[in-house]
């Protein structure tokens, strides 16, 4: 951009001005769970953010007027009066990825994968402003967004925050995007009013990792990721994005956060960038050399702040001994606050008061309002994609007798994805979202106006035999590594069930499929009469309805080519010998013809982690997943009356399990899988489950060890003893049980469903890291 003489002045005046402390304060960020507004005041710390997980309260659904009350302390502790040093306002970065989506009530837009399928750069410019105004009402100025990654292995957990999986979308929507969410360089609102503080992530090849491991390595030749990763990041520059966040990822071995030709030579020199590049959480700990509590090395290649959340206050106490010994070179510090405090004087913090008496703060009733859902309705409308379409059954007439099936019709949580209210989207209840309309209040309120007749039953039963099924059901959310996969072959022997037994029954249906990433679905194609890609569609079920009902008219088109094996995992346009089975480009209107031939339904072997691993590192093995609530109604989802999950950390972050049983009444936590299996084998070798548990509180009523082959057929051991020996610990615990126990206690070891059922009425609150089909040990319970 073009240089402001008298804001460059401006602060050459405070940097003269400032302290040491005060320039190492500028230049890291906090997580406000680990941070409090005195330690602001007292580091002179530059920035905060709120990490996916990170509320005001602490509590994920925490109101919208805590978000404000904390910006307004934060921004007071970072303007307290200290002596002669000059003040400076603190900015508060969020992840406003699909909306202010950290915010009950906000409107919550399609994920980018949706939003590519629309192929409408000005839609991108409308969702930007309401994202905008949105962020504004809660006092909040920076959204770590838009990510213009380019994706190319589907394996990869963040595939949906990816607009393509070629450089072109993100492209054309760059400008627009950050148009609308920082308003236009030279008008008088730029960065203020109802705009805010973008940023373009993550620098650089983040979705081009090898295998699509999540903070992978990008092995690709300088030339490539050249043109297929950098080219929507100069339309970013050029309208005006202010932060750029570096990437977790490293490329042809050497962490981003350390690349020196990169950050400073190609887009502080060769791009002109003038704001600052923010890093990613503790990702400067991932540099060789370095820790999350040191590094000078990122600082030295460019890096203009950290993003510290926890390890805030030690890296801030080594950068300070760094520039104190003259280690870390005074003008590349120099350089990062001057940065940095461009960014802040441009956005008019220094005069706009505290957050709660700037434009729009506390007009809560924007947050969802029916303007700014209007916009994310329309978007709905545009990214849904028609794969399939047999004798032309879509559109469907609302007049009919629709029978509305499925575990993600009524699903808020599998209809917003990851990245809402909490970081994987999870542990969120029907409540939390006031302004939305699921899948099937969508189709409901459109059948009602027209005098037809919906029925929501999530199993399929019906006693009035329906003239169509919707069925709609998909991936559970995640977010970034816990999202990463093997492959791309989406099995889930439930819903495949339903829809076999609707077609058995006469009934023609219409799938809607809910995921992050274009998966392998013949067998799904197959059983249904239409098939739409639905992606992540956000708080609007009424743009889907809008679809299936002709009120709209479908002209998505696919982002992403779509795998034609379950191993097809980085089929992308262009390569050599491109064969997928929808092409990038691809989707049908309702008025062609949508015919499909039967298609394979061969799984490709699942190119799989070991099968008896059924959790570790914060991952479930091969299409396991948990489910929890009351036996016989175990969910994903159910509200938290009876039994809770969430994540804890023991190793890493977020490696392991945290379940609390209340006490209310029956309750169980199953790991479940995608498919039965047969143990048999690994039961004649003795082997055992076995499981890592920390005991928090010692249950105080009998616990029970189940595994299930289905209904009826459940067998296990009693634990509470030997959970009550290992509280008294207060260590992590290994318990091995052998399988030939459950074998004894009733279970057909060679057609498992449920590996793990752990059952109590009364309170119990346990972690778990690992639970695993192990080989013998000498620590083995015995049956009892
Ligand atoms: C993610 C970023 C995000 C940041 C703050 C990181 O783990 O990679 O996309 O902006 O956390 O939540
Ligand atoms: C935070 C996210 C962050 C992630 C990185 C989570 O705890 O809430 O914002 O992206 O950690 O690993």
């Amino acid at each position: 951009m073009k240089s402001d003489p008298t804001l460059e002045s401006r602060i050459n005046s405070l940097i003269a001005r400032m302290s040491l402390e005060q320039k190492v304060g500028q230049v890291i960020q906090a997580d406000i769970g680990s941070v409090t507004p005195e330690d602001v005041r007292q580091y002179h710390l530059g920035s905060i953010l709120n990490g996916g997980n990170s509320t005001p309260t602490g509590k994920y659904n925490a109101p919208a007027k805590e978000w404000l009350k904390a910006a307004d302390a934060f921004y007071a502790a970072s303007m307290a009066p200290d002596g002669k040093l000059p003040r400076i306002p603190i900015i508060w970065g969020s992840d406003a990825v699909h909306g202010h989506n950290n915010i009950v009530g906000a409107t919550l837009f399609p994920h980018n994968i949706g939003l590519g399928a629309a192929r409408d750069p000005e839609l991108l410019r409308r969702i930007g402003e309401v994202t905008a105004i949105e962020m504004r009402t809660t006092g909040l100025d920076w959204t770590f967004a838009p990510t213009l990654a380019v994706v190319r292995d589907d394996r990869w957990g963040r595939t949906y925050e990816g607009f393509g999986e070629t450089p072109e979308i993100a492209t054309s929507y760059a400008a627009p995007l950050i148009e609308g969410l920082q308003g236009k360089i030279g008008d008088k609102d730029w960065l203020r009013g109802p705009h805010i503080i973008a940023t373009a992530k993550h620098f650089l090849g983040d979705g081009g990792t090898t295998g699509g491991k999540d903070q992978g390595d990008t092995r690709i030749a300088e030339s490539g990721l050249r043109d297929l990763f950098s080219p929507p990041y100069l339309p970013a520059i050029k309208a005006g994005v202010q932060s750029i966040m570096v990437s977790f990822s490293g490329w042809n071995g050497a962490k981003m956060h350390g690349n020196k030709s990169l950050l400073n030579g190609v887009v502080k020199q060769r791009w002109n960038f003038d704001g600052f590049l923010v890093g990613d959480w503790n990702g400067h700990g991932q540099v060789a050399g370095c820790t999350v509590t040191s590094c000078t090395q990122s600082l030295v290649a460019g890096l203009d702040m950290y993003m510290a959340p926890d390890s805030w206050k030690g890296l801030y106490n080594s950068t300070l001994t760094a520039a104190r010994d003259g280690s870390l070179p005074i003008d590349r510090l120099d350089d990062a606050v001057r940065r940095i405090l461009r960014v802040k004087l441009r956005a008019g913090l220094f005069e706009a008061g505290k957050p709660s008496s700037r434009p729009y703060a506390g007009e809560f009733e924007r947050l969802g309002s029916p303007e700014h859902r209007a916009v994310a309705r329309e978007a709905v409308q545009k990214s849904l994609v028609l794969l399939k379409n047999a004798g032309r059954i879509l559109p469907l007439n609302a007049s009919a007798n629709i029978l509305i099936a499925g575990d993600g019709a009524d699903n808020m949580a599998k209809q917003t994805g990851g990245w809402t209210l909490s970081w994987q989207g999870t542990g969120t209840v029907r409540p939390d979202f006031p302004n939305a309309q699921t899948i099937w209040e969508g189709i409901a309120e459109a059948v009602d106006a027209t005098g037809g007749r919906a029925t929501l039953s999530p199993n399929g039963s019906y006693t009035t035999r329906p003239d169509v099924a919707i069925v709609v059901f998909g991936e559970d959310p995640y977010a970034e590594f816990q999202g990463d996969r093997a492959d791309v072959g989406y099995d889930d022997a439930r819903s495949l069930k339903l829809l076999h037994s609707l077609q058995a029954d006469g009934i023609p249906t219409v799938t809607v499929f809910l995921s992050g990433r274009p998966m392998w679905v013949n067998p799904f194609l197959n059983a249904s009469d239409a098939f739409v890609a639905a992606w992540l569609p956000g708080s609007e079920g009424g743009g889907v309805a809008d679809l299936l009902f002709g009120k709209a008219q479908f002209t998505g088109k696919l982002p992403y080519s779509w795998p034609k094996t379950s191993d097809q995992t980085a089929v992308n346009i262009g390569d050599k010998g491109y064969d997928p089975l929808f092409a990038y480009g691809f989707g049908l209107s309702t008025d062609e013809p949508g015919d499909l031939t039967t298609l394979p339904e061969d799984r490709a072997a699942p190119a799989q982690t070991d099968d008896n691993i059924l959790f570790a590192s914060g991952r479930f093995g091969n299409g396991r997943h948990l489910l929890i609530g009351a036996p016989g109604a175990l969910a994903t989802n159910p509200g938290p009356d009876l039994i809770t999950a969430e994540r804890t950390d023991r190793n890493a972050q977020e490696d392991s399990l945290r379940l609390r049983w209340k006490g209310g009444g029956r309750a169980a936590a199953a790991i479940a899988q995608d498919r039965s299996r047969d143990l048999t084998r690994q039961a004649n070798g003795d082997l055992a489950l076995e499981l890592d548990v920390k005991v928090n509180v010692a249950p105080t009523a009998d616990v029970s060890l189940m595994m299930s082959c289905g209904e009826k057929c459940t067998g296990g051991i009693p634990l509470r003893l030997t959970l009550a020996e290992a509280k008294k610990t207060d260590k992590w615990t290994r318990i091995a049980i052998p399988l030939s126990c459950f074998a004894q206690a009733g279970v057909d070891l060679s057609r498992v469903e449920e590996p793990l059922i752990l059952v109590t009425e009364g309170q119990l609150d346990l972690s778990i890291s690992s639970v695993r089909i192990a080989s013998p040990s000498d620590k083995q319970l015995s049956c009892q």
